[in-house]
């Protein structure tokens, strides 16, 4: 019966051919496979053993890690993506992705800019621990946030936010040392000037480059200054670009940036196929979402059982990944953000609060499955990891 099903797929009598062929000529095709294993492994590494090479302040707030490899080679990767460390901190097991800042085209190095997140657990710990020659444990390079010829338009408009300046960092290096044929508008908002990371070196290449157009935005500016000011709204971006055809969109930085410029964009009349976008971890203030449930406070606790042990600790306004983290448990997990579902859990019974706009499979929501690291507890939970 199953013989008659194989038999009528396309092809089926070929691969029986080659079989006996190989057979009967001792061609062995698990060395071919075991090469092309090999070249999967050294493009898509599920773990890199980096070694610090290099510090660089950038900003009161902001340094540039300098990696290099520690195993001889550094997988190559698309300009916007991003590795995932894997880090003790605080006796907690964690990961956390960063976009590289450095250009593709530089294969001696992987440059990650890290800005300091108040109480953050890794970013303080990259900024005031890490050292010259440390060895850290990080993921290939992943995440779909690059230029693709055959989908994207050549004009890329890039809207930046804090920390969300690393991916066009990579994208505008390479364009202008593989002197690529794209032109970036680069919106950069900051609350201060001081706060604006690669602000001189994106002035000089603006001024090099005619396809590199750098407009920053200063929400508090020092007295005297000539820049573009307050918050980067629909009407600055169209009287800096003209019009939206033939342009694509690109978004990174904190949620607050998406929730302002996202309807901003679409006044503008840009279609939301065109704009595309990084986020950069779960929102930092869940509790002021409009659909968070006004009677939990972010300070209520809640008890989470996994597989039927003992209870675990979770707090309402941090994210699910974070407590059974710090309950010494080990999840799965690369963006952080809802995006990649390595942290999938199962909840068997309790609510959690899931942002809008979560990328979850129809069938996970219909069988309970969730994003951990975007489901944030507001009952007494029992899950499944
Ligand atoms: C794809 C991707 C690429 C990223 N690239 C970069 C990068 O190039 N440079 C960089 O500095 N960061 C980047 N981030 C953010 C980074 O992964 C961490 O989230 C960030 O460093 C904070 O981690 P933490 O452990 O210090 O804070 P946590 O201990 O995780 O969080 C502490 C508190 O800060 C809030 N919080 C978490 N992240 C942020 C944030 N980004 N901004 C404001 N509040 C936050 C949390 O909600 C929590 O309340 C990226 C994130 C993603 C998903
Ligand atoms: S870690 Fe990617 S979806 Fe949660």
């Amino acid at each position: 019966m199953s013989k008659a099903i194989f038999e009528a797929f396309d092809g089926y009598q070929g691969i029986v051919d080659e079989i006996d062929f190989s057979r009967k000529h001792g061609v062995d095709y698990t060395v071919y496979r075991d090469s092309v294993d090999q070249q999967i492994n050294l493009l898509h590494p599920s773990r890199i053993s980096l070694r610090v090479s290099d510090i660089i302040v950038e900003s009161p707030s902001t340094k540039t890690l300098r990696f290099v490899s520690q195993d001889g080679y550094l997988p190559p990767f698309l300009a916007g993506q991003y590795i995932a460390f894997f880090l003790e901190v605080g006796g907690v097991r964690t990961r956390r992705p960063y976009s590289l800042s450095s250009p593709p085209n530089q294969t001696g190095y992987y440059d990650i800019t890290v800005r300091r997140v108040e109480r953050g657990r890794v970013s303080n710990y990259l900024l005031d621990e890490a050292r010259r020659g440390d060895i850290l444990e990080g993921s290939g390079p992943s995440g779909h946030f690059y230029f693709n010829p055959v989908f994207h338009d050549r004009t890329q408009v890039c809207l930046a936010g804090g920390s969300g300046i690393t991916p066009f960092m990579s994208m505008i290096r390479e364009a202008v040392e593989c002197g690529l044929d794209r032109t970036f508008y680069l919106f950069y908002g900051n609350k201060t000037l001081d706060e604006a990371i690669f602000h001189d070196e994106l002035g000089r290449l603006s001024g090099r480059f005619q396809n590199i157009i750098y407009v920053p935005v200063i929400e508090n500016p020092p007295g005297g200054y000539a820049g573009a000011t307050g918050l980067i709204t629909g009407d600055l971006i169209m009287k800096t670009i003209g019009d939206v055809a033939d342009k694509t969109f690109y978004l990174c930085g904190p949620q607050g940036m998406y929730d302002f410029c996202v309807p901003e964009l679409q006044r503008m009349g840009v279609p939301l196929r065109k704009i595309r976008r990084e986020i950069y971890g779960p929102p930092a203030h869940i509790w002021e979402d409009p659909a968070w449930p006004r009677e939990i406070k972010a300070e209520d606790h809640f008890r989470v059982r996994v597989a039927g042990g003992k209870p675990i600790d979770a707090r309402a306004g941090e994210p699910l990944l974070t407590a059974l983290e710090n309950a010494g448990l080990r999840v799965p997990s690369l963006c952080r953000s809802g995006e990649c579902s390595m942290c999938r859990i199962k909840i068997l019974s309790g609510k959690v609060f899931q942002p809008a706009g979560v990328p979850v499979r129809k069938s996970d929501r219909q069988f309970g499955y969730v994003h951990a690291c975007v489901s944030f507890p507001i009952e007494d939970l029992e899950i499944l990891t």
